[in-house]
């Protein structure tokens, strides 16, 4: 394998920099009152969402200027359509966060353009609490703290620990029950722990065996996708609607067959 060029490791420390800053004032405020920005039925987003990424953004944009970012407390309009952009999500697990529970994450990844399509190419994402920090870089190995993981081995859905995500309408949330119900009498057991970027690593990591959440945000994902895909696992990720919103599957590889069968085909039902 060849060595990081220049760019490459210039993006990907200015990144790995930016969570960092972020990743303190998330430590140094999880058990103190928070501001609430807006809260809606199934979702708040706190001032501090909006502070991390204003230091993100500063991060990034002194190292490089001409790169826009899409973030999930703001999308720089350039981002829409620019050759690079970096995507963003300063906290995700809010609602975690939010309630002290020290469960959230930094997530920023680089995308190029590629015909009309992004493609993930560095990913990192940051767990402040438990001072873990994922990397990736498309087509190298994906690390956590500068060491190799890879995906678990498990084959059978039944020996299987999944993660399921549940997004913030009501609407997504009806579509993702009959996925829950599906999946429960199949699996050794099911997680929603409450921020898919973690859950994304987990996977890559070999602790979740597959994560799955329809009406997913880029931002949530960007940097998790790449991730598992370095690890050797699979990440399916379907535009569904505006938004930037997905329908997304992440698994190791070996439960990929099963869990379309379970997921997929009408006989399975719940
Ligand atoms: C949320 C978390 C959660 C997922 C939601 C996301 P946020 O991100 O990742 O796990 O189920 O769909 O919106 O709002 O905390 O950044």
């Amino acid at each position: 394998m060849t060595a990081l060029n220049n760019v490459q490791t210039a993006h990907l420390d200015a990144a790995v920099d930016a969570a960092r800053e972020a990743g303190n004032v998330m430590r140094r405020h999880l058990q103190r009152p928070k501001r609430v920005h807006t809260a809606t039925a199934h979702d708040v987003k706190l001032e501090l969402d909006i502070e991390c990424q204003r230091i993100i953004t500063r991060r990034l944009a002194r190292a490089f200027p001409d790169i826009p970012i899409l973030g999930e407390e703001g999308v720089d309009p350039v981002a829409e359509n620019a050759p690079v952009r970096w995507v963003v999500d300063p906290i995700d697990g809010t609602v975690n966060f939010s309630q002290g529970i020290p469960h959230a994450a930094v997530s920023i990844a680089r995308q190029s353009r590629s015909g009309g399509t992004y493609q993930t190419d560095l990913g990192v994402i940051l767990d402040p609490f438990q001072g873990e920090l994922w990397t990736a870089l498309r087509g190298r190995v994906a690390r956590r703290n500068g060491r190799r993981i890879r995906v678990s081995t498990r084959r059978r859905l039944r020996d299987a620990v999944l993660s399921l995500g549940f997004a913030k309408t009501d609407r997504e949330l009806e579509r993702m029950f009959p996925a829950f119900t599906r999946l429960a009498r199949r699996v050794r057991k099911i997680r929603i722990m409450g921020s898919a970027a973690l859950a994304l690593a987990y996977v890559a990591d070999g602790r979740f065996d597959a994560y799955v959440e329809s009406g997913i945000r880029l931002w949530d994902i960007a940097a998790g996708g790449l991730i598992v895909e370095c690890a050797g696992g699979v990440f399916t990720a379907e535009a569904s609607g505006t938004g930037y919103r997905y329908r997304m599957r992440a698994h190791n590889g070996g439960v990929g067959r099963e869990l379309s069968r379970v997921m997929d085909s009408p006989a399975e039902g719940a």
